[in-house]
């Protein structure tokens, strides 16, 4: 535990072995054997470099580019970037936002404010689309309509076409979706919300800054940027595969028109008049300093080196799951994400992940949805090019324990006593409860076979708020000690 306000002040060394010491529990986020949340060039001095950076432009505010010219000039060089690898150079316009989220959001908020007329704007998505669509809808007061992808994985333009309404403000479609990396048939989806005049906009936010140069090294991936006539913008995050640290997205419109209503205006208060692209006032250029450092020390050709060894990773990943019995590739990997099922029920899938994290490899259990079953997604990026040599026989290994362990038996009365219930009635106690009953009360989540399980058979509105309370349950600071 950490005091965050002690009494009198603690020297600056003591206070960075204490941080050095909460890291230690964290998953590596440098290694090559972490397949979720971080993305790792393992290039040698970048972190020193935008740890820098970063430095240098803490402290910057963006609120006002008048008064910091350093950060408008690093914002326009990171949408200039973005604009031109996406082939939307000239016309193209966008804004620097905190990540992914925060773009989609704001794609959302620019459509519908372009359209003040409609009571009741609408998002079009595939099944398959971020969950950060839902949050945009959910806070926006936009309905959402979520349309079933086909056997591919793919949005399917037709279905996609035909859910488009008279209130429709925005479509949207991945290049590609998190969950399975396949990239959906932008050229035909664009087309569909062009026929309509419904802006169209692409989340390229995971895999923006790699499809470009997947399509230079040869992959045979589809058009999906600005050169797609009917894309009007596109979200592409410098968090993920441009590798730069945490906290910048760029969100790019076609056209100046196009992103005039994502701007918030005010200047009904005594105070200075607020314009803001993004949702943020206040924000710090930190990020975006370390952003510009990353992209101008890796260059055009190192992302493309990069994307070479992603590429070859993802190969060897993939050759080792289809070598090994008792699980299979879902779908072939066309990017950079790897995701493989079991094909054996005594392989139970949610066992096999824990099995891989005992042997140092932390993946990314997905929960069955609608016809499809569960999965592990493994997100891949240059530095696991280095470790992916030592995949197969940890999979096999991982499969033969998951065998001899054998699939998770939830005891009936937990089921029956889940089956009973209802989002309504899962309060805090109750969530208390099930935490500790599930070995999750002391914080260790390594083993989490039983919990996945469990969330797995529950239906998402219940899941939603196991989870919620789950959460809610450890943020909150320990009691105070006299
Ligand atoms: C396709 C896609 N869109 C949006 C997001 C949301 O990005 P963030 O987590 O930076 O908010 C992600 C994150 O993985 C993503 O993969």
């Amino acid at each position: 535990m950490i005091e965050a306000l002690p009494g009198e002040g603690v020297p600056g060394e003591q206070i960075l072995g204490e941080l050095r010491e909460l890291r230690r529990a964290d998953l590596p986020t440098h290694g090559g054997r972490l397949f979720a949340y971080v993305y790792d060039p393992a290039l040698d001095g970048l972190d020193d470099l935008a740890r820098a950076a970063y430095a240098i432009s803490a402290h910057v505010n963006g609120l006002d580019p008048t008064a910091f010219p350093s950060l408008l000039a690093m914002e326009n060089a990171l949408v200039g970037a973005a604009a031109t690898l996406l082939n939307g150079g000239g016309p193209a316009v966008g804004s620097v936002t905190s990540g992914g989220t925060e773009s989609l959001i704001l794609a959302v908020k620019a459509a519908r404010d372009s359209r003040p007329e409609l009571t009741t704007p609408r998002l079009v998505i595939p099944s398959t689309g971020h969950a950060a669509f839902a949050k945009a809808a959910h806070y926006l007061r936009v309905a959402l309509d979520v349309v079933p992808v086909g056997a591919d994985l793919r949005a399917d333009p037709a279905a996609m076409a035909a859910a488009i309404t008279g209130d429709t403000v925005l479509v949207a479609a991945s290049a590609p979706s998190y969950a399975h990396g396949v990239v959906d048939p932008i050229p035909a989806l664009a087309a569909a919300a062009a026929e309509r005049g419904v802006r169209f906009h692409v989340d390229a936010c995971f895999g923006g800054w790699v499809l470009p140069y997947l399509r230079r090294l040869g992959a045979d991936l589809p058009e999906f940027d600005f050169a797609v006539p009917g894309v009007t913008s596109i979200s592409v995050d410098l968090h993920k595969y441009a590798y730069a640290p945490k906290g910048v997205s760029i969100l790019l419109h076609r056209d100046e028109a196009l992103r005039r209503p994502q701007y918030f205006a005010y200047a009904g208060w005594p105070g200075y008049t607020m314009i803001n692209p993004v949702i943020s006032s206040t924000r710090s250029g930190g990020p975006i300093a370390a952003a510009v450092a990353t992209l101008r020390s890796i260059g055009d050709n190192g992302y493309l080196q990069l994307a070479g060894r992603t590429r070859e990773a993802v190969a060897i990943l993939a050759a080792a799951v289809e070598a090994t019995d008792g699980v299979r590739l879902f779908t072939p990997p066309e990017t950079s994400v790897v995701c493989l099922t079991a094909d054996d029920p005594a392989v139970d899938l949610f066992v096999l992940a824990d099995e891989l994290a005992v042997r140092g490899w932390h993946t990314q259990p997905q929960m069955s949805f609608a016809e499809l079953p569960a999965t592990i997604h493994l997100t891949v990026t240059a530095a696991v090019r280095a470790t992916a040599g030592e995949f197969a026989a940890d999979l096999a290994a991982a499969v033969a324990a998951a065998r001899a362990r054998g699939p998770v038996v939830l005891p009936e009365a937990l089921l029956a006593a889940a089956g009973a219930l209802t989002p309504e009635m899962v309060t805090p106690e109750l969530v208390a409860g099930l935490a500790e009953g599930l070995g999750l009360g002391g914080g260790d989540f390594t083993r989490m076979a039983a919990v996945n399980s469990l969330l797995d058979v529950t239906p998402p509105a219940l899941r939603e708020a196991l989870l919620t309370g789950f959460l809610s349950l450890l943020q909150r600071p320990a009691p105070a000690t006299e």
